[in-house]
């Protein structure tokens, strides 16, 4: 597995003290064959613990959300879409042809400012965009109340589908007076406040998005995940199997997606290999000892472990790195997104030309060759280190079902756009589970992970359009008020 050697160049002109540090690094960041048996055999009993009364790490929240699509739903939803950098609204159509949908959307930013703001803020801002989208498409018109899915990508306790008790804020939120509070009601008051005529009919967590956008055109889907700015997976469990559910007698054999947000998995650091570098993100974040696994693999974080560790070679250890250079760029925390990371890992230069001129550019650091090795190496170590460990959460779904085949619909800018993540995930799913030798290789694995479906657009509206269906028939486990739901709908009661 070649671990040592870097993609390009050679080491051989790298001096002895950065060559030492590069493997101490490979040391720190490489997570082999049986740490990653031993992460996932853990993780399958904390999915498990999740689901009792008594809990655990992860919070493996129910999200009413009962059945997955069979590829005929129909009628037209709003989806919103509350994402860390931006908002998007859209409208859904959903026609009778099977698997098929028209959308329109508007994207808004999300100004940086809001993540650290007030509640009131927050939905007022919310509520501004939607009222903007419904008079830009529907000028003039005499609109009925329309379903709306709204995606709040946070972990939220759902006693029914249109509720959500923030548990906490992850992914660097910080808005005062938001958690452990029930999310709809100020988000409805605001837009009852503009006179925006929307029922906001399921809350919908990304990844449950995900699963069910995907699942909508292909039957083999099993697993939603999320790998961008946080990381995060939903899967479809029995009702049986969730012994804090018990009390409400549902027919065991009833499905329930089951919102992970293993971003939490091992909070209490019993397996996950931490570095010093980790340690100094969780201790520096505004939620201390929360997310301990989304800290090592998300996207928001990437950027941020790879600016500790050459600021650290650069400041203590035992080496000359970036000497006589002006480094206060390098100093400023969140300065470098897995953006900057993946345009390393892309140079595809022998002398790391590109990367040599992004540093220039960007942090106004002049780098020697065998400094570009070391970066080049390190920002494989941080990235590889993600994949492998997002791996694990994945097999370990898989191994708590039991399922041996199956699809994996996955989404976020870690996904779709940083080199070599695929493979590097599908790589580590292989000596996890101990696939043949021609397998692993992100192509006719045994369980693949694919480019997802909308989740958050197509996903939250199919939700909605579930839940309204359910409630139909009479279905009505997880649906607050059956009758106030259908009939703000304008969907008759059978
Ligand atoms: C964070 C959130 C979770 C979300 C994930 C991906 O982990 O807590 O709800 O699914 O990010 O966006």
């Amino acid at each position: 597995m070649g671990l040592i050697t870097s993609a390009t160049g050679s080491m051989a002109d790298v001096p002895k003290d950065l060559m030492d540090q590069i493997t101490r690094l490979e040391e720190l960041f490489t997570v082999p064959q049986d740490k990653l048996k031993q992460i996932s055999d853990h993780f399958v009993d904390e999915l498990t613990k999740g689901l009792t009364v008594e809990g655990g790490s992860i919070p493996m929240n129910p999200t009413w959300c009962m059945a997955f699509p069979d590829g005929y739903e129909t009628g037209t939803f709003l989806a919103l879409d509350m994402g860390g950098t931006n908002l998007r609204v859209c409208e859904i159509t959903l026609p009778e042809e099977k698997g098929e949908f028209d959308i329109i959307q508007s994207k808004y930013r999300m100004p940086e400012e809001l993540k650290t703001g007030t509640a009131e803020e927050l939905w007022n801002y919310i509520a501004d965009c939607l009222q903007q989208f419904i008079e830009y498409h529907h000028q003039d018109e005499d609109l009925d109340a329309l379903p709306l899915g709204f995606t709040f990508s946070y972990p939220a306790t759902q006693e029914y589908i249109d509720h959500g008790v923030l548990q906490r804020w992850t992914k660097g939120f910080d808005i005062e007076g938001v958690e452990g509070k029930d999310v709809v009601p100020p988000f409805e008051a605001a837009l009852a406040e503009r006179g925006v005529p929307i029922k906001l009919t399921a809350l919908v967590n990304d990844t449950t998005g995900t699963l069910i956008a995907s699942a909508y055109t292909d039957t083999e889907m099993r697993i939603g995940c999320i790998f961008g700015t946080g990381c995060n997976a939903a899967y479809m469990e029995n009702c049986g199997s969730i012994p804090k559910l018990a009390h409400m007698n549902l027919d065991p054999s009833l499905p329930m997606a089951i919102n992970c947000e293993w971003g939490a998995f091992d909070n209490e650091h019993k397996v996950l290999p931490r570095t010093p570098y980790d340690i100094v993100i969780d201790k520096e974040s505004p939620r201390p000892g929360q997310q301990a696994f989304e800290k090592m693999i998300a996207g928001l974080y990437l950027g941020e472990i790879f600016r500790l560790v050459l600021l650290d070679l650069h400041q203590n250890q035992d080496c000359a790195i970036f000497e006589t250079q002006d480094v206060s760029k390098l100093t400023k925390a969140y300065s470098l997104d897995a953006g900057f990371l993946s345009f390393i890992e892309e140079d595809p230069f022998e002398n790391l030309s590109e990367t040599h001129d992004l540093f220039q550019n960007k942090l106004g650091i002049s780098c020697t060759k065998p400094e570009l090795e070391l970066i080049r190496r390190l920002a494989e170590l941080v990235g590889t280190r993600a994949a492998r460990l997002s791996a694990c959460g994945v097999a370990a779904i898989c191994k708590k079902k039991g399922w041996e085949t199956c699809h994996v619909g996955a989404d976020g800018s870690v996904f779709n756009k940083y080199p070599h993540f695929k493979v590097r995930g599908a790589q580590a799913l292989k000596e996890i589970l101990d696939w043949p030798a021609d397998k692993g290789k992100g192509k006719d694995d045994p369980i693949e992970i694919l480019p997802a479906e909308d989740g958050s657009g197509v996903g939250a509206a199919l939700i909605a359009a579930l839940t309204l269906k359910r409630v139909q028939q009479g279905q009505n486990a997880g649906i607050r008020d059956p009758e106030a739901m259908l009939k703000a709908a304008k969907v008759e009661v059978k």
